[in-house]
Parts: C-alpha cells; structure tokens; sequence
C-alpha cells in the first residue's frame, strides 16, 4: 500500500505554485508529489482572491493536511503556516531558498519573518482592487528616484528634506533641547503661533504621541492659524494667570494670520512680563537672514531659530519649525530623529518589491488612472486625526496643481462611520481609502463585565478597548471593499512612539515626491496659495 511514503500529516514543507483556480492553488512539492490548497486553506481571513495570496511560480511554504497515498496527492494549507491579512501581502513573497523541506525550510524563512514582524511601518495593498502591476513602473520610478538623489528633479531648490535626517544641524539641535528644557520647567502654557506647514507638524506630532488630554505641563495652545476673534480672544482668556511663552513660527515673516496673532500675544506677553522677560519668553523660528520676522526678532532680542532655505513649510517637521515644539511638549526629538533616518535607510532603494514608500506611490496613481480622483486617509484614533490634517496639506499643497492630482479628504472612524460611513459605502465611487491605524495603542483597558448586563454588553466583557476598536476596523474594510467595491490600501504603523512618528512622516514625504513626480509637477511649491492673499490683502488696505 503506502510505498516509498516520504511525507506525513502535520509536516510543512516547500513547494511550488504550479496553478491557481478560483477555488483554491495547485502546488508541485516534488517530483511525484502534487498537492492542492483549497480556497478555504488559503487564510484565515477573507479570501476573494486566491492570487492576492499566492503567485504563480511563487516558492511556499505549506503544512500537508492530508495525503492520498493511492496518487501522491497532498491536501495542503497555507493559513496554517501563514500570518494575517495585515502581513500576508509581504509575506506570500518571501522565497526560501535550497530544497530541504521540514524544520529547516521554516528555520531559514524565520529570520525574514522576524525582520517583518519589527518593522515599523506596514502596507498591504492586497484590498486595492489594483487593475495594474506595480512592478510595470519600476523605470519610471528608477529614474525619478534618481533624479530626487541627484537634486536635478523639479523644485530641485527646495529639496534639503531628502538628506536632512543625517544632515540637520546638530548645534541648533542642542539649542532647541535647551530651550524646550527652560519652556518644560518654567512654562504652564506655550503658544505656538504659526500657519500650514509652521504648525501642522508639530500639532500632529504632539497629539499623536501625547494624546488629546495630556496630564503634564505646558498646555501647548495653537494661534495664528486663523482670524477668528472668538477663538483669539478666548485664548487671552484662558491664560491669564498662568506662565506664558510663544514659539513664534514663520518662514517668510510676513503670513497674515501668524503676524495679527503673533501682535496680539506679544503684547500680553510684555505687558505682563516687562520688556526684559520677554526676551525669554519669546523665541521666534524664521528664516535665517532674512524677513520681517527675522529683522523684529533681531531688533528686539528674541531668542531665533532657522528654517533652511532648502526646506519648505510642509516638509519641515523635522527642522525647529516641529522640534521645539514638539521637545517642548517632552518628546523625545533624538528617537524621532532616528525614526526618520530608519526610514531614510529603508527608502533609498527604489526597488518596488521592497520600497513601501514607492508602492504607495504607484499605488495613488494607478487608482487614480482607474477613476479615483479622490483619496480619503481614515485614521482610528481621535489623537491622529491632527496626523490626517498634515497629510492633507502635504499631498494637496504638493500636487494640487495645473489642473492635476488627486483631492486628499480625511475621515476619523468609528466616529465618521456614522456620518460620512454611508457615503462611501454606497455613494458615488470616486475615491479610494488609505486606512492608517496603529498596531499597539498607547492607552488599552480590558472592557468591564457588569453583573445586571442591563445594556447586554457582556459579550465584551474582558476584551480589549483596543480590539473592539481592530474589529470595528476589519468589518468596516471587509464592508468598503468586498461590498461597496472601494480599493483600500492599509497602512500600519507599530506604535504611536517618536520613533515611528518620524519614520511614518518620512515615508509620506519621500510617498509624496515621487507620486507628484509622476504627475510632471514640481511637488515642492504651492502658487495657488498666493490668489487669496491678494484679493485678501486688496480688501485689508495693505500697501
Ligand atoms: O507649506 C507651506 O509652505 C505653507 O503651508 C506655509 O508653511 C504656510 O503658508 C506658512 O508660511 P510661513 O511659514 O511663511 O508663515
């Protein structure tokens, strides 16, 4: 009967992908043995495709379920030696290399697998109903990544973010962790006044990595980033009393909102302080040299800090335009620092297998060819919806031009699943959705057991607020794409540390650049922004 039997139930062993049928993927594992993975061995998740799993010619690793003696046949199961749905994009790729099969197949695929698990950033495209092959674009995407190197792309003057993980100003590094220090001890509330990219990065930073309600000093307030009375006249309100510094933001010095704010709070500040104290109190980041901001810092004994002529307002979180702040609010800017040089060194190989940055930038401008003009980022977490806000002025600012790009909205779920919820499941499909959630959260508690279960909650009871809040998100992907047909890219970031902080915000940028790049626009100026001002400034009287 069983002859020359070289298998058994339970063993895994490599093969490879020899077809794949609606229901399920043929395997050749050796010379005589075949095997067969049914579609319901594939995953454990939800499987609509059999090749978003597996490729033909794909090396795999697989566990024999049963075997069929009679015709060398092998009932195979890849879910069985397969991580989740988040991973499995990546995963399904990874070659084991030699013909053994057992312990050691496994054994020389751990150390890829571990590299995997570590890593800070994820991006499974498995659910973007992608019409293309990313790989279709690898030249393309050679050569503008050559040309970002080589500093000869377009906009090629504002371009000091690219090498500015290693390059930053180490002295002024000191200088901005000094003065946060003074701002942490002596301050109760600090004012940052500045607009766009002078104060979306800071605001994303600190609210992602300290939450909504931070239980330490200083309540950092932000002004100057609109006119409203109300609101300007509420802060003066609020911080009577209380120890007050302003971090004054502006690249150019002249920005409307930041400078009526920035008079305002200057006034309070040396009114209640003296001429001598404000001198302290009040540190202006500005450009270098030059600059009505610059020339009145100057004049009245500011403390400054620069931002580099080669970095403009969106791309500058990393220079003090964010770090002062965000050191000020006691993050710790040497970990975010080495988040974005991590990404940097994950990102200089343009290589679409690897590069995820790259990926997502193929990604928005294949989905756009299949009629998305509309990218909606969903977040899960209150304390990122400031996260979206900066990627919407990063992605809009930089592509929105010459009739090209695609608009950047924002939606923070669960809350927005009951308002905008209905839209994309069943509204007009011009979008897609970039789902950015966190794999740990910085807050977790086990949901209560209640003894009269009145609101029929047990069935959380003992669960985590956290996985509540996962499932909501699996149910929510499963419900946009497998049945409102919406294409999903999933991005997940480990943690809501510095360091992923600065990794995830160096892997929009570098996103970013290339994916308007694409496009022949010059991602790195913002003509647009300038109409307002002047009708604005006409209807002011300035002169
Ligand atoms: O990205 C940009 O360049 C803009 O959003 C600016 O940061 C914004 O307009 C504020 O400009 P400034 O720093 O000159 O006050």
């Amino acid at each position: 009967m069983v002859k020359n039997m070289e298998y058994r139930i339970g063993q895994v062993v490599q093969g490879i992908v020899t077809g794949i049928k609606p229901y399920g993927a043929f395997v050749k594992v050796d010379d005589r043995y075949d095997g067969m993975i049914h579609i319901s061995e594939i995953s454990s998740d939800f499987v609509r495709d059999v090749h978003y799993f597996v490729k033909l010619g794909e090396k795999i690793v697989v566990k024999i379920i049963d075997i069929n003696p009679e015709n060398n046949h092998l009932t195979l199961s890849l879910k069985a030696v397969q991580p989740s749905r988040h991973t499995r994009r990546s995963y399904s790729r990874i070659t084991v290399k030699g013909s053994d099969t057992g312990f050691e197949v496994l054994k020389a695929a751990l150390p890829q697998w571990i590299k995997k698990e570590k890593e800070i950033m994820k991006l499974d495209y498995s659910r973007a109903l992608l019409q293309e092959d990313l790989k279709d674009y690898q030249e393309k995407v050679n050569e503008i990544h050559e040309s970002v190197m080589n500093k000869t792309c377009k906009g090629n003057d504002y371009i000091g973010w690219v090498e500015w993980p290693y390059s930053y100003d180490k002295e002024e590094f000191d200088r901005i962790k000094e003065a946060a220090g003074e701002i942490r001890e002596k301050a109760d509330v600090l004012l940052v006044c500045g607009i766009g990219g002078s104060y979306l990065g800071a605001r994303s930073a600190i609210e992602m990595m300290k939450g909504l309600y931070p239980d330490d000093k200083p309540e950092i307030i932000y002004c100057g980033n609109g006119l409203s009375s109300t609101y300007l006249m509420q802060i003066l309100k609020h911080i009577e009393g209380k120890s007050v510094y302003c971090n004054v933001i502006s690249k150019s010095g002249t920005t409307t909102e930041t400078a009526v704010a920035f008079r305002i709070f200057e006034q309070y500040i040396v009114e209640h302080y003296g001429v001598e104290e404000s001198k302290k109190r009040i540190i202006a980041t500005t450009d270098k040299a030059r600059g009505t901001l610059k020339e009145l810092a100057d004049k009245k004994g500011y403390r400054t800090f620069v931002i580099p002529d080669d970095i403009g307002g969106r791309y500058s979180v990393f220079t003090a335009v964010g770090l002062l702040p965000i050191a000020a609010a006691g993050i710790d800017i040497d970990e975010l620092m080495k988040g974005c040089q991590q990404a940097y060194e994950d990102f200089r190989d343009p290589d679409l297998d690897m590069n995820i940055a790259y990926q997502y930038a193929v990604i928005r401008r294949i989905l756009e060819k299949q009629g998305k003009s509309n990218e909606i980022l969903v977040t899960y977490e209150p304390s990122m919806t400031m996260i979206a806000e900066w990627w919407k002025q990063l992605y809009g600012e930089s592509e929105g031009k010459e009739g090209k790009g695609i608009y950047p909205a924002s939606v923070t779920f669960t809350t927005d699943l009951h308002s905008m919820g209905q839209f994309i499941q069943e509204g007009n499909k011009t979008f897609f959705e970039t789902v950015l959630t966190l794999e740990e959260p910085m807050l977790d508690m086990n949901f209560p057991a209640d003894e009269a279960n009145l609101d029929n909650m047990n069935y959380l009871a003992g669960k985590n607020l956290d996985w509540i809040n996962k499932m909501a998100c699996r149910g929510t992907v499963d419900a946009h794409v497998d049945t409102g047909n919406v294409p999903n890219v999933l991005l997940t970031l480990k943690d809501n540390s510095a360091f992923s902080y600065g990794y995830m915000i160096y892997f929009f940028f570098r996103a970013c650049a290339m994916t308007v790049l694409m496009l022949d626009v010059n991602p790195f100026n913002q003509p647009g922004v300038e109409v307002y001002k002047k009708n604005m400034f006409k209807l002011l009287g300035k002169i």
